[in-house]
């Protein structure tokens, strides 16, 4: 099997965690290890990717649909900001420590749409 289609497995398995997370947002016990989890598999997923392929170099050199990879290549960074924010707007809440939850729950809408974004165009842009 391809390192591609290895990437691409995770990064499926990712979503789905974060969709089954988002589903049970009201439900604590489900919501946090759900994107916990899929929040620290997805950062290792990009190390791994970096690692191995040296994605950010990959990215530099694309000629074919170089507008879909910069989209792609700067909504997964703006994903990578975002979920530090959700970690800490999370933790907060969990500790009941801010009230409002709109700020968590606007940029947890934002999240989910940038990571599916990153999903759906990564289809177009792998080799
Ligand atoms: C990308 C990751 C995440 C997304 C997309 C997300 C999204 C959401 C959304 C949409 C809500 C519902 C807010 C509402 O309707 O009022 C919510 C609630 C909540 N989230 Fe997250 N969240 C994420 C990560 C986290 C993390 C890492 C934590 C904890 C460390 C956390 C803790 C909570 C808590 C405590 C609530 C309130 C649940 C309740 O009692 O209603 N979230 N989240």
């Amino acid at each position: 099997m391809s390192s591609g289609a290895i990437f691409q497995i995770q990064s499926s398995l990712i979503v789905g965690i974060f969709l089954f997370g988002f589903y049970h947002r009201k439900n604590r016990k489900l919501h946090i290890p759900s994107m916990v989890t899929a929040i620290v598999w997805d950062i290792l997923l990009v190390l791994q990717i970096e690692l191995m392929r040296g994605a950010i170099d990959k990215a530099m050199k694309v000629q074919v649909n170089s507008s879909l990879m910069n989209f792609h290549v700067s909504v997964a960074v703006l994903t990578v900001f975002l979920y530090f924010f959700m970690g800490r707007t999370g933790y907060l809440l969990k500790k009941n420590k801010i009230e409002p939850k709109k700020i968590h729950r606007f940029a947890g809408y934002l999240t989910i749409a940038c990571r599916l974004s990153t999903y759906i165009t990564s289809f177009f842009i792998v080799k």
